[in-house]
């Protein structure tokens, strides 16, 4: 019998690093912060959600197509989409440790919510009246600076060689979505999309966090998931609950979440652009925070970017001739959040008999090694030859793994802590019957299959 033991989130971080999943970045050179290096494990798992995202939201779905913008974008795209005035964060610094919050986390941590629209006087107000209780993070003193807002745009000097960075500076893209309205009109004149459509994107975007804290739940370079959904203003309200149901689903059947890990949070305070917006939150070790959010945003995106580059952006239904500016409905999820959220749940640390075993218990479709190959002896050059043989074969199907340290019940807890679903061990008797063990990760059980029948098997147990 296993019995699940709580973990903590040091532990989960440590594991990550001692089992090859995820590294802090220029570690030897004694980190970066809030930057990560993801290891041999990190980069099968982060592909597989990835795979698995995209399948779902292009490949099964006739009218979406994916799209691969380009980080840097014409600066002219931030001012059009308000992130040069507008994508900030309050920021204020303890007098006493020097240590930078984010006013809106200090005062959430007391819980109270400031409103994104509110202005920098509005926000120093409530920081004031609220002064006694919010602590500095780090050294408990109440005594801040006045909030200030701080830009989370990323600068860079691409293609300007004055020397003066603030002059004209370009900026990496702080979010992903903007490559793809900028790209709606190609998209429609090159392709046979008719509205309701939708364009998908993964991506790399960056932003200056102020606090980066929680490991990969916030860090300054991330990947986003991005969908964007065109739709017809009247029919908005529809697809947006269309698409919560949708991306619900995605999470409880094709990542394997469990579902009293999720819970939905509606926005109170909605940014000036979006009618509605809700996110999926997920129960992280530090408590329920944001995972995906799912907007509508009305026509704003459009509209502006038709404002301030002068083409037309609106769309003509063929039918009909009717001629309007869609609304979008918007998913959006950073796929390193999705990577952690996925980590969490799976982690388990059990009791069995011969003591206790860490075991990521992945939904086999999303684990980084799919299959384990054994001899059951080093020094058995007939065993390692066959499980060599093997191995060669199933590699060319699945991400395998081949081991012969140690012996098979160390090479099991190995493979049960990196999420392998199936181990398979070549014994003596292999090389009479032609069959070997199979070991299944969550059950720990163990059956004889035949060579020749084990490609159908695991076919059959690791397709989703
Ligand atoms: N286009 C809409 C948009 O970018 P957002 O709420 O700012 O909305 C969407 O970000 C998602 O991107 C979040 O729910 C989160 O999963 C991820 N994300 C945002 N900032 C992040 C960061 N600094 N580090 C990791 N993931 C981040």
């Amino acid at each position: 019998m296993s019995q699940k033991i709580d973990n903590t989130f040091e532990e989960i971080i440590s594991f990550c690093k001692r089992r090859g999943f995820v590294y802090p970045s220029s570690e030897i050179y004694g980190g970066f912060s809030a930057v990560y290096d993801y290891g041999p494990y990190g980069v099968e798992l982060k592909n597989a959600i990835q795979q698995t995202w995209w399948q779902n939201m292009v490949h099964e779905r006739e009218e979406v197509v994916g799209l691969d913008s380009a980080i840097f974008m014409s600066p002219k795209v931030w001012e059009a989409s308000g992130h040069v005035g507008g994508f900030s964060d309050p920021l204020a610094e303890c007098k006493k440790c020097h240590t930078r919050s984010r006013v809106d986390h200090l005062l959430e941590d007391v819980g109270v919510f400031a409103d994104e629209k509110m202005t920098e006087e509005e926000i120093n107000k409530i920081f004031a009246d609220n002064k006694d209780k919010i602590k500095c993070p780090k050294c408990n003193s109440s005594d801040f600076t006045e909030a200030k807002s701080f830009n989370l745009l990323v600068k860079s000097n691409l293609g300007n060689f004055t020397g003066d960075w603030d002059q004209e500076p370009t900026y990496l893209r702080g979010e992903t979505c903007q490559g793809i309205y900028v790209n709606f009109k190609n998209i429609l004149d090159s392709t046979r999309v008719k509205i309701p459509f939708g364009i998908a994107q993964v991506g790399k975007a960056f932003r200056n966090e102020i606090t980066a804290r929680q490991f990969i739940f916030r860090t300054r370079e991330f990947e986003q998931m991005e969908f964007q959904y065109f739709v017809k203003p009247e029919d908005s309200d529809k697809e947006y609950k269309r698409w919560k149901k949708e991306r619900w689903e995605f999470y409880v059947k094709e990542l394997g979440l469990s579902e009293k890990n999720l819970k939905w949070h509606q926005h109170e305070n909605l940014v000036f652009y979006a009618k509605d917006a809700w996110d999926i939150e997920f129960n992280f070790p530090f408590g329920f925070k944001e995972l995906e959010g799912v907007h509508n945003r009305s026509d704003y995106d459009l509209t502006q970017h038709a404002k301030h580059s002068g083409c037309d952006l609106s769309y003509r239904d063929p039918q009909s001739g009717e001629k309007y500016t869609p609304w979008i409905v918007e998913t959006s999820v950073g796929l390193n959040r999705m990577l952690l959220a996925v980590i969490c749940d799976a982690y388990t640390k059990e009791k069995v008999d011969d003591g206790e075993r860490i075991v990521l218990k992945l939904k086999k479709t999303l684990a980084p090694v799919k299959v384990a190959v054994f001899p059951l002896l080093k020094n058995k050059p007939e065993l390692v030859a066959k499980a060599k043989e093997l191995f060669d074969n199933l590699k060319t199907k699945w991400v395998c793994e081949f081991d012969d340290n140690g012996n098979v019940g160390k090479r099991y807890r190995r493979q049960d802590e990196i999420g392998t679903p199936y181990c398979v061990t070549v014994d003596f008797e292999s090389l009479e019957d032609n069959a070997v063990t199979v070991r299944d990760r969550d059950t720990m059980r163990q059956e004889r299959i035949k060579i020749d029948e084990l490609e159908k098997y695991f076919e059959e147990k690791l397709t989703n």
